[in-house]
């Protein structure tokens, strides 16, 4: 009797992991065309048509002059440090290094257990050998995002002032610089970026183009996340001979495989339940470990303003919104919250207007 009830719960539990299994990976797939930022799911709950239309309970127009009057707390930020040293040392965890893997091994994928990635011998061979933040601390650090609320920010030298600047997903730099900068110590780059914006690399105009992106890089790190879901392999492996047939100066990183469960970790016992955390905010998570302040700019996930202007969803190309509802991968408004309760709280400085610097 205890047998055959074991058994039925066990068999409960297998079906409930399949189930659950399944929908991740249809989300997966999804995901993947878009990117670790790309927004995948079209909306559905909370569409938001009119910038003052209020969103987890405050209304956009309470977010100008948020720079007014912030001040760091350096305590805050040193309990926050380490309270995400307990989940993740991102020292350690910013990449894999060369002597974790031979060329052949096999790896399961980060958010597809049941699909697997071979380290191939292009990829060992990109491995750093240390950890590219090893020893690392600064006193000011820049997260930048991506979004259209950049534009005509004026942000450009205030971004660059910091010690250490992060960019998301090879954004371009020098037709914005005024608003975004130039500076790049640390740039992620997500596999689905190079069918997406270089045309799969097939062809040599397309390879060049990539080819000077990468230049500007001037040997800082590019962080490519090829461990999360299948699909992005083959981009990765074009990207990585690239590299090495140009010598091209870039450091390159990729994210260990427990990195983004410790980042969800830490996230859920602070009570944000974020399931897959979008490429800023494992950008902050991360930079706790190194930056005594930090700085975040281009992240604002609505297509209005506080004043109700439109806002572009990436401030360099056409991509629309998609992903108004928490139904998303990512969670967009939900770590925007979650952000905006740490400005407050003088852990992190958010800036999504213009900037004064001289
Ligand atoms: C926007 O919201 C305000 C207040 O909720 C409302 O008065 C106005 O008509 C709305 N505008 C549009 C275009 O829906
Ligand atoms: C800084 O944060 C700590 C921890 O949350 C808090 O106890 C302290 O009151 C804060 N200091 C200021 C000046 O807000
Ligand atoms: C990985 O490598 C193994 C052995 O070298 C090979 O049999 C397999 O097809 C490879 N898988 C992929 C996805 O390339
Ligand atoms: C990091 O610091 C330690 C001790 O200060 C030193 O021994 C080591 O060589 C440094 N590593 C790098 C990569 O700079
Ligand atoms: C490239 O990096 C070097 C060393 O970090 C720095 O001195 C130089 O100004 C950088 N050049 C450009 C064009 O950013």
């Amino acid at each position: 009797m205890r047998l055959t009830r074991k058994r039925w719960t066990i068999c409960t539990i297998s079906i409930l992991l399949i189930v659950y299994k399944t929908r991740e990976m249809g989300r997966n797939e999804a995901h993947q065309k878009t990117g670790l930022t790309g927004k995948s799911e079209p909306s559905s709950t909370r569409l938001m048509v009119n910038g003052s239309d209020k969103l987890f309970g405050f209304s956009l127009s309470d977010l100008s002059d948020m720079g007014v009057g912030w001040k760091m707390n350096a305590t805050l930020g040193t309990i926050i440090r380490k309270d995400v040293l307990r989940f993740l040392d991102a020292e350690r965890d910013v990449s894999v290094i060369k002597s974790s893997f031979k060329p052949g091994d096999t790896i399961h994928y980060v958010l597809d257990r049941r699909r697997t990635f071979n380290i191939s011998q292009t990829l060992h061979s990109l491995l750093p050998e240390v950890s590219p933040m090893k020893n690392k601390t600064f006193k000011t650090c820049a997260v930048v995002g991506n979004s259209g609320v950049l534009l005509k920010s004026g942000c450009g030298k205030e971004i660059d002032s910091h010690g250490f600047v992060i960019r998301c997903n090879l954004a371009p730099l020098v037709e914005f610089a005024d608003d975004v900068g130039l500076r790049s110590d640390f740039t992620t780059m997500n596999p689905s970026v190079i069918p997406r914006v270089y045309g799969a690399l097939r062809d040599e105009r397309q390879q060049e183009r990539f080819i000077r992106r990468l230049q500007q890089l001037n040997n800082s790190v590019l962080w490519i996340p090829a461990f999360m879901v299948k699909g992005g392999e083959r981009h990765v492996e074009i990207v990585n001979q690239l590299i090495l047939k140009h010598k091209l100066k870039v450091r390159t990183a990729y994210p260990s495989l427990r990195l983004i469960h410790a980042v969800r970790g830490y996230w859920l016992t602070n009570k944000i339940n974020i399931k897959r955390p979008s490429t800023g905010l494992l950008m902050y998570t991360m930079a706790t470990r190194f930056c005594d302040e930090i700085h975040l700019y281009g992240f604002w996930p609505f297509p209005r303003d506080g004043s109700g202007n439109p806002v572009k969803y990436h401030y360099y190309d056409g991509l629309r919104y998609r992903y108004f509802s928490n139904a998303g991968p990512h969670r967009m408004p939900l770590e925007f919250k979650t952000l905006k309760r740490l400005h407050s709280k003088g852990a992190l400085k958010l800036t999504t207007s213009k900037c004064t610097y001289p």
